[in-house]
């Protein structure tokens, strides 16, 4: 039996998880290559190579555009375009297609509240509420090309906004629920929206976040903002602003079922979506209509092989890049039925994400290494109380999945019989790039291959490709869905990701590739720390940390984590004369979270008189982390103050 093999036998062995018969024989790849005459997976790795065939295409089975495209892509480092000349809006495909036909009725999220409270929204419902909420957008002079603000937690009213904007052409910029009113007032003040949706307030554990007070507090200063839609969903009592705030259920009472979709040029932008990189301050990745729309759609179509008869859950928030793409648009596109739960996974028992999963027939399941290993902690007991066999594929994304953690979901969630689609890919890229098709066998914590239209690589310091020794992982070509820049920054764009190698786009992350070609992701290479599978930045945490009145510097680094992956570790340095005390530590573990949000609270915070510095004055986080991780610091003579290591060193 499966799990009485250990995971170390399993990987010395090399064993490999080969998709049954019936996977591959009905899947929607298999479909598509039989349609084009292409026999292996090989075969269609090599046909795709010519990315501008193979996604033309693959487009022809996804969209439907207003005018067609001239030409497919055109290409100039770093600027794509791609569709070019095509006329399109991706809400036509992903609500006003479905309405014209037999999918009008078929149900497009079921949508579970944390206290128990259900609804089930079809097309036709979807579309009827978004076309009131995009009149009443107009209504408040929102135009094609305006930004609008969103604020939401896991509820419908997130994607009907985000649609809403779509189809009247605004850009939509959402910032995930669970960071602060001043991250959300940064992000909100650099995307200068001039509307804000919101709702009074949602549920987490039992209790009420009270969004619209943080939202209140954010707009305190925000001068673009003239409007705030607040949707009700809590109905606690909250603050009023008669010349700013208005109730959703009240603004789009009397709106028109229908408003036209807005028709734009492929190209146009969609959204804005910031993420963190190395500086202490957040990008917002932009990503446009048409590329976004055939590079979401083809990838759910083809990993996660979605059918019209199947119930998809991808439990991400769509606060992040992974619910905009899979829980949003692709699924939409692919008229599929989606789940949307607002509360958390382990409340108010660890099984709730399990009797959702029989409650209602879920067939395909995406979620994170971290939340399997938090679902491992709690023990398979609590699966084992369901009837968890409509599963027929499971997916994670996030962060490298360890082998034991891949086994534990191979073999407590999938039943032994289940393919597990570890896909790799970031805010940027839009789409999943590395990824298994139900093609191709699986290695536990391996991400496989390059799907096809997708080129990427292992490349050491000197820019030539590498396998087994590792190195920095790259993207050779241009894909559809890729980010159209960063939002008012086009030189820190082409600086940051195509700069270090000539031609390519660099992905931040540590690689190697095994002797078959399998890709296996080890994690940054920059100063990003992955914690739960979030993206943050060490520079935006010690930001937040000396934008503190007693602090004068602070370093942050990553440590393992046995179920977040990392954990944030931060040593600071206090202003002369204020004195170390534990109260001090809480109060600056909780300024982070008020400046950024409670994903990123410190895990230990440590009080140090210096940190390690080179002659130059730069933070030598290197060296912190080494000597905090108990690794070699390698050569520290050219620090300008060496004993700041022993500082860093008594800190444990
Ligand atoms: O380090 C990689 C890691 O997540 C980063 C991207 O983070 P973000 O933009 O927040 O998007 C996350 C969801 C797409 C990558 O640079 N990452 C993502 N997927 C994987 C992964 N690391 C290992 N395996 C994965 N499957």
């Amino acid at each position: 039996m499966e799990d009485e093999v250990s995971v170390d036998v399993l990987l010395k062995e090399n064993r490999v998880f080969a998709p049954p018969k019936e996977l591959i024989k009905n899947s929607n790849v298999k479909n598509w290559m039989n349609k084009h005459n292409i026999k292996t997976y090989d075969e269609l790795l090599l046909k795709a190579k010519d990315i501008e065939w193979f996604w033309g295409e693959v487009s022809k089975d996804v969209v439907e555009w207003f005018k067609p495209y001239d030409k497919v892509l055109d290409w100039n480092l770093p600027w794509a375009k791609w569709f070019i000349g095509a006329k399109y809006n991706i809400v036509h495909d992903a609500l006003d297609k479905h309405v014209e036909n037999w999918r009008k009725n078929k149900i497009a999220y079921i949508f579970v509240g944390e206290p128990g409270d259900t609804r089930k929204l079809s097309f036709r419902d979807l579309y009827v509420e978004v076309n009131k909420l995009a009149n009443a957008l107009k209504g408040l002079g929102v135009r094609k090309g305006d930004k609008v603000g969103i604020y939401l937690p896991m509820i419908p009213e997130l994607p009907i906004s985000m649609l809403a904007c779509a189809k009247i052409g605004a850009i939509h910029s959402v910032v995930f629920s669970g960071f602060s009113s001043k991250a959300f007032r940064e992000r909100v003040n650099d995307a200068e929206a001039k509307v804000v949706i919101t709702c009074d307030g949602f549920y987490r554990r039992g209790k009420i976040i009270h969004l619209k007070k943080q939202m209140d507090e954010a707009l305190e200063w925000a001068p673009s903002v003239k409007s705030l839609i607040i949707y009700r969903r809590t109905g606690h009592e909250v603050q009023w602003n008669e010349a700013r705030d208005h109730w959703w259920h009240e603004i789009t009472a009397y709106q028109p079922n229908h408003c036209k979709t807005e028709v734009l040029d492929a190209n146009d932008p969609l959204y804005l979506l910031y993420t963190s990189g190395t500086t202490g301050k957040p990008k917002g990745i932009i990503h446009a209509h048409g590329g976004y729309a055939v590079g979401t759609a083809l990838t759910l179509k083809w990993v996660f092989d979605i059918k019209a008869s199947d119930i998809w859950w991808c439990a991400a928030d769509i606060g992040w890049v992974t619910g905009h793409s899979y829980i949003v648009y692709a699924p939409l596109i692919l008229g599929a039925t989606s789940i949307i739960y607002e509360g958390s996974p382990d409340y108010p028992k660890p099984d709730r994400w399990w009797s959702i999963i029989e409650k209602y027939g879920v067939t395909v399941f995406y979620t994170s290494p971290t939340a399997i290993r938090m679902h491992m902690r709690y023990g398979e007991g609590w699966a084992k109380r369901h009837d968890l066999n409509s599963i027929r594929l499971l997916g994670t994304v996030g962060e490298p999945i360890n082998p034991e953690a891949w086994m534990w979901y191979y073999n407590n969630i999938g039943s032994e019989r289940c393919q597990i689609m570890d896909t790799w890919w970031q805010t940027e890229t839009g789409t999943f790039v590395i990824a298994p098709l139900p093609l191709i066998s699986l290695k536990p914590g391996s991400v496989t291959k390059p799907l096809p239209g997708f080129e990427a690589d292992v490349y050491n310091t000197k820019g030539e490709k590498v396998s087994q020794e590792g190195g920095d992982l790259i993207i050779s070509k241009p894909w559809p869905a890729m980010l159209r820049g960063l939002y008012k920054n086009p030189k820190k764009y082409m600086n940051y990701y195509w700069n270090k190698y000539p031609n390519v786009y660099l992905a931040g992350d540590i690689a190697r590739k095994d002797k078959d070609g399998y890709f296996w992701i080890q994690g940054r290479a920059d100063d990003v720390l992955k914690v739960s599978g979030h993206r943050i930045g060490n520079s935006e945490v010690e930001s937040a940390l000396v934008s503190h009145k007693l602090v004068v510097e602070a370093v942050v680094i990553g440590k393992p984590h046995e179920v977040k992956g990392e954990s944030i570790v931060a040593y600071v340095v206090l202003k002369e004369d204020v004195e170390a005390s534990d109260n001090l530590r809480i109060e600056l573990i909780e300024h982070v979270v008020k400046e950024i949000g409670k994903i990123v609270r410190p895990e230990e915070l440590w009080f140090v008189k210096d940190v390690p510095k080179t002659r130059s004055g730069k933070i030598m986080r290197r060296v912190i982390r080494a000597v905090a991780l108990n690794k070699s610091t390698g050569d520290i003579s050219t620090l300008r103050n060496p004993e700041a290591v022993e500082e860093i060193r008594k800190a444990k």
